[in-house]
Order: C-alpha cells, then structure tokens, then sequence
C-alpha cells in the first residue's frame, strides 16, 4: 500500500486518524515537555531592598537576596530541574574582581540557595566576567583592548573555585574562550572539587537575541563579542566546539541562542554522548511577550510550542525564563 492508494472512498492511509481525540494525540505524541527538564535562569543584584523589574524582559526582575531565595523555593516546589544564577555587582572594574571575592553578591547568593533549596534542585551559576567588568567583556583585555584568551582562563579558573567554596553543584562557562572547560576541570579537581559538575555553553553564537539581557545584568559593554562568540552562520563550527568541550570533561553542552540555532541542536545531539542544553534566550521571551502584549499572538500556546520544538530538535535540558510559570501549566 503506497501514500497514493485510495479505495472507493478516499484514501487508505489516513494519518489524521491518530489526530482524531486528545487521547490519542497525547498516547503518540513523540516528545514531552515535563518541569525537570526546565531550568529556570535567576538574576540577583547587590545592593536592591526590593525587586527590580527588567524593562527589557518584562515578567523577570532583578532580585535582592531573599526574592532570590523565594524564587528558587518555588522553583524547587514545581520540580524545576534546577536554576541558573546570575549576579550583578554594585561596582564594576576591569577585571571583574567580584567575580572572585567570596563576599561577591553571586557567590553569596550560590550559598543562600543551595542551604535553601539544594537538595531538590540543581543550583547552577554563571561562570563569565561579563557581568563583573566595567568594560563588559567576558574577559581580561590586553592594552590594546582585544579580549586576552590565556589570561582569562586564570581568572576563570579563580572564579570555577569562588563557586565551589559557595556550593555550588554545576557552573556553566559561558565566555567562549578556548580551552575554558579544561582550566575549569582541571581547577575543580586538583582543588577536590571533583564532584562539582560543568555545563559548557559550547555553541554560543554572537547573537542580537542576547539583547534584552543586557538590562537585566546592567551590562556595560559597547561594541561586541564576535571575536570570542561564534558566527551565526555556522553549524559545523557549533558540533567541533561541542565536540572539543566534551574532551575537555564537560558533562552537559549547550547550545545558545536556542531557536534559531534548532539544526544545530539536533547536530549536536547526534554528536555527542552527554545530555544537551539549549538556552531560550531573553531575545526570544522578548519577542513572545511584546507580540502578547498587543494581543498578536496566544502567549501560552506560544510558550508551549517554542520549548516543545526545543526539545523535539534533541535538547534534554532547556533553560528558559517561563520555567516557572510552565510547571505551573503542566500541571493543569
Ligand atoms: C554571559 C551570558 C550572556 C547570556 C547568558 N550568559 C550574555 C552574552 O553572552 O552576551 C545571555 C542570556 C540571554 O540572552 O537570555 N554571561
């Protein structure tokens, strides 16, 4: 029997059949969206007495130490995955010296959640200076200004070892420098740290959809990251940079901006043999949430498809703004 049969009345093969009842779409349906696989991304800044929304991101806020705490308490209740903290310090300097003091506001944030909620979530942090320094980088500048790869891994190494001192369970390199994920094994491990694990952001593109973001850490970069962050028009490029992660001992790679980059995701989960992230990024909320807010678009189903097609393209794990807000759908 071939697609083109047809008997008397009409065709043979008849796949709307298995569309016919919510039963049945739901018995077939190839790929499932459930709260562990949703990771939810967390901003805390020093220095606030009460949240500071993000007018780029409407939805998410700036959190002071305890909103942090309270958040990633419902976080855990849902039964997220985890959460992806990111600080932003009062004060910036060239070096990002914040990022490695012990009394940094991520770092103390990284202790607070994981006294509160470590046991039942995963409490990951951001490991890039971008957030530290007053030039914006994720990395240390040379004289002239370009981003110096070899004297960033020694800072990222620093910074590897200030979050395990705090407890933190997994860090996720994010600056795009080469060789980022062994300085950070490596670092982790001779300091007996061997049971902190490393998420590689691996295929970060140099992408407008990172925009919004930019407000939510108070970023103060100019220009852009097209040295360090890949092209956005390559896809052989983001396998060989998930490939070389995992030689150098990342336990999960991830693939960043995620819905542009969907051909990629699935390349790299055909490539490698360790779970895979992808980051649906503040571009990405943006754009659903304006087109919401004027009523062009049906939010929740929105929502739902974007992080559905995220995963049928092969991520395992989806770190998104609406983790919350979708466990909460879910269980509906
Ligand atoms: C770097 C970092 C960025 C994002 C996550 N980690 C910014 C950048 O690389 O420019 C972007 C996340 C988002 O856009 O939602 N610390």
């Amino acid at each position: 029997m071939t697609q083109d049969d047809t008997g008397p009345r009409g065709p043979l093969v008849r796949p709307r059949r298995l569309r016919r009842t919510p039963a049945l779409r739901r018995m077939v349906a190839e790929t499932s969206l459930e709260a562990r696989q949703l990771v939810l991304p967390l901003f805390v800044r020093e220095g606030l007495d009460e949240p500071r929304p993000v007018s780029t991101m409407p939805g998410v806020v700036q959190h002071t130490r305890d909103s942090l705490k309270a958040a990633a308490a419902e976080a855990a209740e849902l039964g997220l995955g985890g959460v992806m903290l990111f600080g932003v310090p009062e004060t910036k300097d060239a070096v990002g010296s914040g990022a490695t003091d012990p009394a940094g506001v991520l770092n103390l944030a990284i202790t607070d959640i994981v006294a509160e909620v470590g046991d039942q979530l995963t409490v990951m942090s951001d490991l890039c200076l971008d957030e530290f320094t007053d030039h914006g980088h994720c990395g240390l500048l040379t004289p002239d200004g370009e981003v110096d790869n070899d004297k960033t891994l020694a800072a990222y190494a620093a910074m590897a070892l200030a979050q395990a001192e705090a407890g933190v369970d997994m860090v996720g390199p994010s600056g795009m420098m080469d060789g980022q994920v062994a300085v950070v094994r490596q670092a982790l491990d001779a300091a007996e740290f061997s049971g902190v694990s490393v998420l590689a952001y691996s295929a970060k593109y140099a992408s407008a959809f990172f925009g919004p973001f930019r407000a939510a850490v108070d970023s103060s970069l100019e220009g852009d990251r097209r040295t360090y962050q890949q092209d956005p028009a390559n896809g052989v490029e983001g396998v060989r940079e998930a490939l070389l992660d995992v030689a150098e001992g990342a336990d999960i790679v991830m693939v960043k901006p995620a819905l542009g980059y969907l051909d990629v995701v699935r390349r790299v989960r055909d490539a490698v043999d360790v779970p895979v992230a992808a980051y649906n990024v503040s571009g990405e909320y943006a754009m659903v949430e304006a087109a919401a807010a004027r009523g062009w678009i049906d939010r929740e189903a929105a929502i739902l498809e974007t992080l559905t097609s995220i995963r049928r393209a092969g991520a395992d794990v989806v770190l998104t703004y609406w983790a919350s807000e979708v466990s909460r759908l879910l269980r509906r």
